[in-house]
C-alpha cells in the first residue's frame, strides 16, 4: 500500500473519530442521512437532528412515505433546505423504485436525488468498502497539500486531475473505511484551513506543501 494510506489508516484507527452515531454501521440509510446532514452543518448540531430523524423514520421507506411538509418541519434549523427536499425525493425513489434498498455501488448511488460524486463514494466506502475516492472541501485541502497540487480548483479540468490523483492513492478494500474517515478527520482537525498543526500530523513527513514551507498556499482556487 502507499505510504500515505498506510500512515493515515493507522492514525485514524488510534486517533480518529470512531464513536460517532453514524459510524460502526453499514446501513446505507444511516450513513446517507448523516452525510447529507454533515454537508453544511457541524457534527455537534447534527447529532440531535440525526437521532430525531431516526426515531421518527427508522427506515428509508418510512422517510419516503412521509409528507415533504413533515420532513421540512423536522429539518427546520439545519438550513440549506434544498437538502431536505432532495432527502425526501431520494427516500421516495429508494422506496418506490428500489424496493426500499439503497443501491450498493457509488455509480448507482450517484444517480439518486441529492447524492453527488463524493457523497456517493462516502456511502459506498463506509457501507460496502468500495474502492472509490471522496473529494469534499476538507479532503481537497488535505490532498492538495500532500501533493502540493497547485492546479486551480475553479477549473473543472484541474478538479478532474485531483479526482484522478485521489483515486490513485486508495488503499485495499479492507482499509477503505478507516482511510475515508481518516481523510475527513485529518481535514477537520489537524489540516485546518488557516493554521494546520503539522507537528501533530501523521503524514507530515510525506507532505509536499509542508516541505515547501507554506502549507496554507493550498488549495489554489481563484474566483470564477
Ligand atoms: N463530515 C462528513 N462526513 C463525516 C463523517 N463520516 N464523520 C464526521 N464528519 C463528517
Amino acid at each position: 500500500m502507499n505510504a500515505f494510506a498506510t500512515l493515515l489508516v493507522a492514525w485514524q484507527r488510534s486517533h480518529g473519530r470512531n464513536s460517532l452515531p453514524w459510524q460502526n454501521t453499514r446501513d446505507p440509510y444511516r450513513v446517507w442521512l448523516s452525510e447529507i446532514m454533515l454537508q453544511q452543518t457541524q457534527v455537534t448540531t447534527v447529532l440531535g437532528y440525526y437521532q430525531r430523524f431516526l426515531e421518527r423514520f427508522p427506515t428509508v421507506s418510512d422517510l419516503g412515505a412521509a409528507t415533504l411538509d413533515e420532513v421540512l418541519a423536522m429539518w427546520a434549523g439545519l438550513g440549506y433546505y434544498s437538502r431536505a427536499r432532495n432527502l425526501h425525493a431520494c427516500a421516495q425513489t429508494v422506496r418506490e423504485r428500489h424496493g426500499g434498498e439503497f443501491p450498493r455501488t457509488a455509480a448507482a448511488l450517484q444517480e439518486l436525488p441529492g447524492i453527488g460524486r463524493s457523497t456517493a463514494a462516502a456511502i459506498a466506502a463506509f457501507c460496502f468498502a468500495e474502492r472509490v475516492a471522496i473529494l469534499d472541501g476538507n479532503v481537497k485541502r488535505v490532498l492538495t497539500r500532500l501533493l502540493a497540487f497547485d492546479g486551480d480548483l475553479a477549473s473543472s479540468a484541474q478538479e478532474k486531475k485531483l479526482w484522478q490523483l485521489a483515486t490513485e492513492l486508495l488503499p485495499a478494500a479492507e482499509d477503505m473505511i478507516a482511510y475515508t474517515q481518516g481523510q475527513m478527520d485529518l481535514g477537520a482537525s489537524i489540516c485546518s484551513p488557516r493554521a494546520p498543526q503539522c507537528l501533530l500530523c501523521p503524514v507530515s513527513e510525506l507532505c509536499l506543501a509542508r516541505a515547501q514551507g507554506e502549507p496554507t498556499r493550498f488549495p489554489v482556487k481563484t474566483k470564477k
